[in-house]
């Protein structure tokens, strides 16, 4: 199929595409916030279409576009006032609101949810089309699996070029990251993403708000830009990072102080060079003005200024643009420069996080430590091995973030076994000597940002131990296959347990244990 690009609304193409979407057929048209791939919402088999083009499954609600208000009625159970108020206050605009929805909506729409997302945006191009095709239109970001959301007409033609019949060309969006997702179904609103309409402004309207960016007036941690419960968190929290994953390492430029940026900046770059890697820059232009400056070998360095110091407004409008062109440039590492997490610097530490991949905090240049918990029965051969060798290779690879072992069947004090304390030291050359055994507790779990057991029976017992933590337990071989890149089913194998057996038996497990943790920090 040949994508026609269309650049003038007044031409015959503009109305093909709008008779196209009406016919079943999928349209890539521009909004305010990223490109949308539209399909008509009320056709289960256009809808199906969508996922299809964009390689991805059917797990994630899409949002349902229209022109004007009056269109929402129809598609919703009922508009609440505070819903009414909050439609009057930002539609058309980057936001959208989850409503109980209708008979009409099908479920395909709402992956079975019975809710619906509605949205209408102002970009005057999506107007006149949504206006022009007259239904209902449901539309993900316009971009394949894997990659960030489409801000430009030619991002899109990267992504799906042969794939649907037009894609309207509107320019960059001016907003360039995803709409506020706000649930109004309850008594108070509830933000499920993070946008360019802020905490900030719908507690005006609303006199209270919840969710992600509700309460970091004053807190910038970088959990507080991703909560984990958001919709884009389907099944585990570890799956949404997936669907952002640029290819390219990201580290933050973390700091108050313009300087401070400027040699945090410098100090990464400096590392990624002499590791022979290409290092790309995604910042003001003071701090680009530095950098090149320093006189790096241009094929070293990729520089990609966002434009005045403290514009947050324009780092987040071309943050997806920086992204994509530096896995076009072939980045190894990115050093992006951190906002502070309040008002919109909220949906851009969001989003730089979530391509970061915050749960081991692998790549991000960190102001607290996280710690990850390992555990097994006796606390004496395979989590010591594993805290060891995770904590050597995080100092390495300056991970910000650190283990901690723990038993579930085990007495204090307890040394590590010979064996292990020898195939550690053959292996990786890692002294175990000094371990001491400690029995698994609730404070353990608590302090733990995530919880890693050997075997899938060591993770139910936890999770039956701990239930106000469950969210927190993976078997270590799951955990990791998480983090392949490869969309293939969890790693549901367990590490047994060498206990009693030759030294030889250890070293294969604490391998296996080494390979697993190695792609935990994407080494
Ligand atoms: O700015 C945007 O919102 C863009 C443009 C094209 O409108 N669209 C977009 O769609 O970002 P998508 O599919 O990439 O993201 C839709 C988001 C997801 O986080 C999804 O979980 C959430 O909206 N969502 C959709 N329906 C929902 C529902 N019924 N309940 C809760 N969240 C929902
Ligand atoms: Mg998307």
């Amino acid at each position: 199929m040949e994508t026609v690009i269309i650049r003038d609304e007044k031409s015959i193409e503009f109305f093909k595409a709008v008779s196209s979407i009406r016919q079943g057929n999928l349209v890539a048209f521009p909004t305010e916030t990223v490109y949308g791939l539209g399909a008509n919402a009320l056709d289960t088999d256009a809808v199906a279409r969508i996922f299809e083009a964009k390689g991805r499954p059917s797990d994630n609600p899409l949002i349902v576009h229209v022109a004007r208000k009056e269109q929402i009625l129809p598609l919703v159970e009922n508009v609440t006032p505070l819903a009414q108020k909050l439609i009057d206050s930002f539609m058309p605009g980057p936001i959208t609101l989850v409503f109980n929805k209708s008979r009409a909506i099908p479920y395909i729409v709402t992956a079975g949810l019975e809710t619906v997302a509605i949205r209408i945006p102002s970009h005057p191009l999506a107007q006149k089309f949504l206006d022009l095709a007259d239904i209902p239109v449901a539309a993900p970001s316009a971009n394949v699996s894997g990659k960030p959301s489409t801000t430009t007409a030619g991002h899109v033609y990267d992504d799906l070029n042969g794939k649907i019949p037009f894609i309207i060309d509107g320019g960059p969006c001016s907003v360039g990251v995803e709409s506020t997702v706000v649930d109004v179904t309850g008594e108070i609103p509830v933000i499920l993403r993070p946008g360019a309409i802020t905490a900030e402004h719908i507690r005006k309207i609303s006199g209270d708000v919840s969710g992600i960016g509700s309460d970091c007036f004053n807190d910038d941690s970088y959990e507080t830009a991703i909560n984990q419960n958001t919709p884009d968190t389907p099944m585990s929290p570890g799956m949404k990072y997936r669907h952002y994953a640029p290819k390219a390492k990201i580290l933050l430029a973390d700091a108050k102080l313009l300087e401070d940026r400027i040699k945090i900046t410098r100090d990464i770059v400096d590392r990624t060079i002499s590791d022979g890697q290409k290092a790309g820059i995604y910042a003001n232009d003071k701090i680009i003005a530095a950098l090149e400056a320093d006189g790096y070998p241009q094929k070293m360095i990729h520089t990609f200024s966002y434009g005045n110091d403290g514009d947050i407004k324009s780092a987040l409008a071309k943050l997806f643009s920086a992204l994509r062109e530096m896995d076009l440039m072939k980045v190894d590492v990115v050093v992006a420069e951190a906002f502070p997490i309040k008002g919109i610097g909220v949906a851009y530490m969001n989003r730089i996080l979530k391509a970061a991949g915050i749960f081991t905090k692998k790549n991000v240049h960190e102001k607290k430590k996280d710690k990850i918990l390992f555990v097994c029965s006796g606390n004496t051969c395979r989590s010591p091995m594993a805290e060891a060798y995770f904590n050597a290779r995080a100092v390495e690879c300056n991970a910000g973030c650190f283990a901690d072992s723990a038993g579930m069947n085990t007495i204090d004090n307890l040394p590590a076994s010979e064996e292990a304390i020898l195939a550690m030291k053959e292996l990786y050359d890692i002294d175990l000597s000094g371990h001491k055994s400690k029995m698994i507790t609730k404070k353990l779990v608590a302090d733990a940002k995530i919880v890693l057991a050997m075997t899938n029976y060591q993770k139910s017992m936890m999770k039956e131990a701990f239930p106000q933590f469950s969210e927190k337990f993976y078997t270590i071989a799951e955990y990791a296959s998480i983090f392949t890149e490869k969309e293939e089913e969890l790693d549901n194998s367990d590490i047994p347990d060498p206990f009693g057996s030759g030294v030889e038996t250890y070293k294969e497990i604490a391998g296996r244990i080494a390979g697993y943790i190695d792609i935990i920090l994407g080494l």
